[in-house]
């Protein structure tokens, strides 16, 4: 099998980035993480695009971040956790190329993120935190590959490359 374009989904925390960043130099592809492009774009980090704006400017922009993308070849990219839960999003990426849901349990999220200054969706509370895990399962649930992101980085890579061989 062979992709053009290989999308990472997943609730934060699922390690889309370290996964991404491995596979891309596996395959030789570029890694592209929408919210990095996003913060370099704005000459601002997320936590502050959606304090002076709003989280409505910020998913325009990752949806049209992630548009822009969808035109390159051998590309790796790593979406925001609510890229990937935005069903006409899924929809795109799924056209375009291989969907790859890291799929992480809510206690590992709150392990690894709990303390993440940068991630604004945090201070929502844990029982709002917990409904939108469980509603964006949903979303997350329709990509092609499904994946334990409870696994080691390279183990999840290795997984991926018998896949895509
Ligand atoms: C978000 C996840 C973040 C970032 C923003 C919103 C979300 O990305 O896009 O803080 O809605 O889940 P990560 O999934 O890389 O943490």
């Amino acid at each position: 099998m062979s992709f053009e374009r290989i999308f990472l989904v997943g609730f934060m925390g699922s390690g889309k980035s370290t996964v991404g960043k491995l596979l891309a130099d596996s395959l030789g592809y570029e890694f592209v993480d929408t919210d990095l492009l996003i913060e370099q774009r704005e000459g601002m980090k997320i936590g502050e695009i959606f304090e002076r704006f709003s989280e409505e400017y910020f998913r325009k922009l990752e949806l049209a971040t992630l548009k822009d993308l969808l035109g390159r070849s051998r590309i790796v990219v790593g979406t925001g956790g609510g890229l990937g839960a935005n069903p006409h999003a899924m929809d795109l990426m799924k056209e375009k190329g291989l969907v790859v849901w890291l799929d992480v349990p809510f206690d590992v999220f709150l392990q690894r993120c709990a303390e993440d200054p940068n991630r604004p969706l945090l201070k929502m509370g844990l029982e709002k935190l917990e409904e939108l895990y469980t509603k964006r399962m949903e979303v997350y649930s329709k990509a092609h590959v499904r994946l334990d992101a409870t696994r080691e980085p390279q183990e999840l890579v290795n997984q991926l490359l018998q896949i895509l061989r």
